[in-house]
């Protein structure tokens, strides 16, 4: 028995990688390799390098390996670029996703966890979102995930396939163990971006608005650490095991950070001086976008460990320091 994980050696699919081996399951990694590093895979996981989209290839791992469970994590992720690249986004996340799904169907893998995003959500408001919020997303990247989404409930309905897609708040942070990090090139993610600026990685860097509606004027975000996102897959993959259904649920803490707050704390947990200047708004951000994640307390149980904003920072800026020794 043992999970296939896709993009396994990305960031948040390395640290699934990492809690399923610390629990001691059996993991298959497939990731192509176009934007994960095999440095950041564990060494105990069976890894193939190839794409969710080689159905034959994908078909061959779930039966050698016997897998029981598909957590799917291979993905694009920025919205930005999923504005200019609609049809990537269409293809990579929800065509292939699809593919994966029937491959998972005839294999007859029982659970599959799926990858979601709060960007499900669009505009959402400034309390807290629950999962029954309007699903307007504003970006293809956000409406790629939710036919996803769509896509699995169908297919629970007609075949039996049992679900859960968590949709992801801020994701940020690294293994506190040193065994991952964040490693993506170009990253967009504030803590990432703050992270190569006190380093000198990068020159400088912007806020990107200070006129929203918000104390300071920044936007805010429900800043989640990767170890507690983890933990809440885990969860999910008990839940389905128990039989108790299908699950979709927000994962982050309920509570938001303006970037300037995070700006802060980035400074005081690295004790280094920030490059910032303040810019203009970038298009597509909403103003604030905190999660309730009470439901997924409530059905699973997850109580997260690492809600402590400098503890994500310092996390962060230990693997920073990791990839500068790699010449990173
Ligand atoms: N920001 C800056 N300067 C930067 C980078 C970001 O001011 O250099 C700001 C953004 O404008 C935003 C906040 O910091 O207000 C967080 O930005 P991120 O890019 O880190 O994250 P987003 O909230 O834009 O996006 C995240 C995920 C997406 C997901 C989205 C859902 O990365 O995948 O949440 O809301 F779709």
């Amino acid at each position: 028995m043992s999970v296939l994980v896709t993009g396994g050696a990305g960031y948040i699919g390395s640290h699934m990688v990492l809690g399923l081996l610390d629990r001691g399951e059996e993991v298959v990694v497939l990731d192509n390799l176009s934007t994960g590093f095999d440095f950041c895979i564990a060494s105990q996981a069976h890894f193939v390098q190839g794409d969710i989209g080689d159905t034959a290839l994908v078909a061959r791992l779930l039966k050698e390996h016997k897998v029981t469970a598909i957590a799917h994590f291979a993905a694009s992720l920025l919205v930005a670029e999923s504005v200019r690249e609609p049809l990537t986004y269409y293809a990579n996340n929800t065509a292939r996703t699809r593919d994966l799904i029937e491959v998972a169907l005839r294999a007859d893998v029982p659970h599959f966890l799926f990858s979601s995003t709060a960007a499900v959500y669009g505009m959402a408001g400034d309390k807290p979102v629950q999962e029954n919020a309007p699903l307007n997303p504003l970006s293809p990247y956000g409406r790629s995930k939710l036919m996803s989404e769509h896509m699995l409930a169908d297919v629970s309905e007609a075949h039996g396939l049992a679900y859960a897609a968590l949709r992801y708040f801020n994701v940020a942070g690294a293994d506190p163990q040193g065994r991952s990090g964040e490693s993506t090139f170009n990253s967009t993610h504030l803590v990432k971006i703050a992270m190569e600026t006190v380093l000198g990685k990068r020159p400088g860097m912007q806020i990107f608005g200070t006129d929203y509606p918000t104390p300071d004027g920044t936007a805010i975000r429900d800043y989640i650490h990767v170890t507690d996102l983890i933990a809440a897959h885990m969860a999910a993959l008990d839940y389905l095991r128990a039989g108790k259904g299908n699950l979709t649920a927000n994962v982050g803490y309920g509570r938001g950070f303006s970037v300037r707050q995070v700006l802060d704390v980035v400074e005081q947990a690295t004790g280094l001086p920030l490059n910032v200047a303040e810019g203009p708004r970038r298009a597509g951000d909403p103003a604030s976008i905190v999660a309730d994640s009470g439901y997924l307390r409530q059905a699973t149980g997850w109580e997260p460990q690492y809600d402590d904003l400098p503890a994500i920072a310092e996390h962060a800026f230990a693997w920073e320091q990791y990839l500068s020794r790699r010449n990173r």
